[in-house]
């Protein structure tokens, strides 16, 4: 990686939602697709920010922010709160790379953070979606992630015009079945 960065399990405080919510707004305006159009007003941000990291805190998930120094430079989310049938499995989502530091393996390190929080906890299945038209599937497909399967016209993409989505899976290692 070109930029060493730190990964952390993110709490609430005024200056972390500023920069998650920055993040998400840009990320939002420059086509990614992460559940929101665009535009994201601030407000929207800051409140889908504030119920993230209070779920985190009554531990259904994990949001991990990577660190360029002080500075927030990219987030994943380890979504943990399933049904009583699935415990063994968790949801990556919200997964986002500040524009300027994009290419530098920083996805590709909090996808590695989140696997290891997520083989600590029991959680050896892991799954997410993308979108087809500008997602991440090649990332994902690098670290190891199967494509299930693709639903077309599944969501607007921010700037509008519907885009599939792709639905993948990863069984993570050294974990053995109940
Ligand atoms: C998808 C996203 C999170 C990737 O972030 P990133 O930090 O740039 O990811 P990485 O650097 O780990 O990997 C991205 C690419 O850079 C390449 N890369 C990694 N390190 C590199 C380096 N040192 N030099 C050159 N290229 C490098 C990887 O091979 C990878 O290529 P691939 O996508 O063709 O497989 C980012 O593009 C983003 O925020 N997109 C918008 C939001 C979005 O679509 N999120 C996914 C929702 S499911």
């Amino acid at each position: 990686m070109d930029t060493p960065v730190r990964i952390d399990a993110l709490t609430a405080s005024p200056a972390i939602y500023a920069a998650l919510s920055e993040m998400l707004i840009e990320t939002v305006a420059h086509g990614g697709s992460v559940s929101f159009m665009h535009p994201l007003a601030l407000e929207d941000a800051d409140a889908f920010w504030r119920d993230s990291l209070a779920s985190a805190e009554r531990g259904e998930r994990i949001v991990f922010g990577a660190f360029d120094g002080e500075t927030l430079v990219g987030t994943v989310s380890l979504v943990l709160s399933l049904p009583p049938n699935q415990p063994h499995r968790a949801e990556i989502a919200k997964m986002m790379t500040r524009l300027s530091h994009r290419h530098r393996g920083i996805a590709t390190a909090l996808l590695q953070a989140a696997e290891r929080a997520a083989i600590e906890r029991g959680r050896w299945l892991l799954v997410l979606d993308t979108a087809t038209d500008e997602g991440a599937s090649g990332l994902y497909e690098r670290v190891g992630f199967t494509l299930s399967g693709i639903i077309p016209d599944y969501a607007y993409k921010p700037h509008g015009g519907l885009t599939g989505t792709m639905f993948y899976w990863k069984r993570l290692q050294n974990i053995v079945p109940a």
